[in-house]
Order: C-alpha cells, then sequence, then structure tokens
C-alpha cells in the first residue's frame, strides 16, 4: 500500500509539523508501505519532497515537483507534476501530520473525503470543532467537565476596547490568558496581570483570528492525556508537563530544553483517573476518531481537574508527549504509527 504524509503547511506550527513528520516517516515499516512524502510550504505550494534528509535540511521548499491531489474522487492519486510532464501516482491512505490552521483544523480532511481518500487521525466535524477553542468549550460545557470561566471576544469589539477590559473585569480575576480563538502551539496567546497587558495581549490574539477568548488563569499542574482508537477509544496515562517559562509557550515548548515532562506523575485523589475518563469523554463528545491528546490542569488549591483543550494532531517529536504516553503503555512509536494508519483504513 502506499502511504503518503502531508507536512509544513501553511500554520504557524509549519516548523513542528516538518520534526512529526521525519518521527512518523522514520517510524514506518517501509517494507510493508510505499512511502509518498508531500510538503506544504508556508505559502502553501504543494511539493514532492524526496527524503527525511530533506526535511530535516529544509532543502525540501527548493523542490521542482508540484504535487496535486485531486477532490476528483475518482482518481485517488497524487499527480506529480514536473514542467509538462504529469505522473499520478496512486495513494490508499493520507497521514496528515500537520498542526494547526489547515491542517489539523478540517480543511485538509474535507479535501480527503472529496477524494475518498482514507486519512490517519479525525474527520472534518472532530477537527474543526476541536481547532476553535471557542467552540470546544460550547461542546465541553455540555458534559459538565469543568473549564476555565471564559469570555469571548471578537475583533469588531476592540474598536471599544474599554467595554471589553469592563466585561472582562466584571467577570474574571487577574491573572487571565488571552488566546486567539483558532491557533495552534501556544502562538499569540499572552498571559496579563493587569489592564495593560490584557490590551496588549488582545491585540496580539487578534492578528492570529478573529475570535478571541480570555480565559480566567488555573493555577495548577499541567498535564495532557492521549487518547487513541476509532469506535472504542481508550486513554493513555497522564503525563505532567513541567514548564520552565512562566507558561508552557511556543518558546519553552520548543526552544527551551529547561521544560521537563514526567509521565505518570503522583496527582491528588483520584485525579488521573478522572483525567483518562474525562479524556475519553471529550474525545467522543467532538466525534473523535484515531487520536488526539486532551490537556488538562490540576488546580492546586482544590485539586480539581480542568480541561484546558483538545489537540486532534498531536505533535510527534522527540519531546512531545502523545508518542512518549503510549511508550509507557509499551506501544512503541513504530507500533503507534502502523496503529493510526490501520485505523484510517478500517
Ligand atoms: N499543537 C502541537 C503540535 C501539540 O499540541 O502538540
Ligand atoms: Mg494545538
Amino acid at each position: 500500500k502506499t502511504v503518503a504524509v502531508l507536512f509544513g503547511g501553511q500554520s504557524s506550527e509549519h516548523e513542528v509539523s516538518c520534526v512529526s513528520a521525519t518521527t512518523i516517516i522514520s517510524n514506518m515499516n517501509h517494507d510493508l508501505y510505499n512511502v509518498i512524502i508531500i510538503g506544504i510550504t508556508k505559502e502553501g505550494k504543494w511539493v514532492k519532497v524526496s527524503s527525511v534528509e530533506d526535511i530535516k535540511s529544509g532543502e525540501w521548499v527548493k523542490s521542482k515537483v508540484n504535487a496535486i491531489i485531486s477532490p476528483d474522487a475518482t482518481q485517488k492519486s497524487v499527480l506529480f507534476i514536473e514542467g509538462n510532464k504529469v505522473t499520478p501516482e496512486k495513494v490508499d491512505v493520507v497521514f496528515p501530520a500537520l498542526h494547526g490552521m489547515y491542517g489539523e483544523d478540517g480543511t485538509v480532511q474535507g479535501l480527503l473525503e472529496l477524494a475518498k481518500i482514507p486519512y490517519v487521525g479525525c474527520g472534518v466535524l472532530s477537527s474543526a470543532v476541536s481547532m476553535d477553542k471557542l467552540y470546544t468549550k460550547t461542546v465541553v460545557d455540555t458534559l459538565g467537565i469543568r473549564q476555565a470561566k471564559y469570555v469571548p471576544v471578537y475583533k469588531k469589539d476592540l474598536a471599544q476596547i474599554e467595554r471589553v477590559v469592563e466585561k472582562v473585569e466584571n467577570t474574571l480575576k487577574y491573572p487571565v490568558f488571552i488566546k486567539p480563538s483558532n491557533a495552534g502551539s501556544s502562538r499569540g496567546i499572552s498571559k496579563a496581570k493587569n489592564k495593560e497587558e490584557l490590551i496588549k495581549g488582545l491585540y496580539l490574539a487578534v492578528e492570529h483570528d478573529r475570535k478571541i477568548l480570555v480565559e480566567e488563569g488555573i493555577v495548577g499542574r499541567e498535564l495532557e492525556c492521549a487518547v487513541l482508537g476509532g469506535n472504542e477509544p481508550r486513554a493513555s496515562g497522564v503525563g505532567e508537563i513541567i514548564a520552565a517559562a512562566d507558561f508552557y509557550d511556543y518558546d519553552a515548548k520548543y526552544n527551551n530544553n529547561d521544560s521537563k515532562t514526567i509521565i505518570g506523575p503522583d496527582l491528588p485523589g483520584n485525579a488521573t483517573e478522572v483525567i483518562r475518563e474525562a479524556a475519553v469523554r471529550i474525545f467522543k463528545a467532538v466525534d473523535g476518531y484515531g487520536l488526539s491528546r486532551v490537556d488538562f490542569f490540576v488546580e492546586s488549591e482544590t485539586g480539581e481537574v480542568v480541561f484546558n483543550e483538545i489537540n486532534t494532531l498531536p505533535g510527534f517529536t522527540s519531546i512531545s508527549m502523545y508518542p512518549m504516553l503510549w511508550e509507557a503503555k509499551g506501544i512503541g512509536k513504530p507500533q503507534l504509527v502502523e496503529k493510526l494508519i490501520q485505523l484510517a483504513l478500517a
């Protein structure tokens, strides 16, 4: 069978995706699969990539071979175009190693639905719902699972910034987090301890999305849980992020070596079980399929579990929690990649 791996993409998580793709491709069974690699540049150009080494060196962006997956359902192929030479290659399954907008948000999934090519991970609905932090809030509210208190803010509201500040200050206590509703890997997110920082954070967030979420800060530990499966999804154990920075932002996540992860940390009461159960319930509520990483806090003061966010295409870098959590359960990276492909083909 032929697996096409898609990576890169137009989101702010382009670089993370390049690293995830190298991990995924390196852990694929190349005796079993013919692996095609398709890179998407930051400008959104699709090109054929010849090797993992080309991804690592960054040379792939110079590829002269265009790659097209047509929405035409009768093709089930990728077309490679070099000059006026067109070479079609059949594709049995796509592994979208993409994060964030135009990859994790249902758009690429929509193209693959039209093309009738099976793909790894969540479908259109669950991808779209999970990428939108405000919409995820609405869904999780229906489950009675605790989340941080929040105020939605729209771009147009910023014309009357004093009103926004008033609403936030009347509803939430500082510190608050300001987040673009649609953006991954903590890009555009900031923390505000006062009015000035709040205003600055709103203008930063609006660069990434027209919908913003202002959330009350939860003082507690950051925990993540991996979900894997189709109709009977299961939860892994729990992992903890010990952030080096003030919070686990983009820089702390990928550039700061002092950030640590602990698999199976000691948690108060039955928090581990509460998290594992909530992770599966949330995965099902958004109509998840294949995989997701569900992130929580355990609040210091109360020991209560608070839902943070769900990532339908979590990172697969060497420091990423998703593969580490399954490794701890005895599912190594090659086996995990294989399971994900099998779920896509099921
Ligand atoms: N959005 C990044 C890739 C993650 O959640 O791991
Ligand atoms: Mg994300």
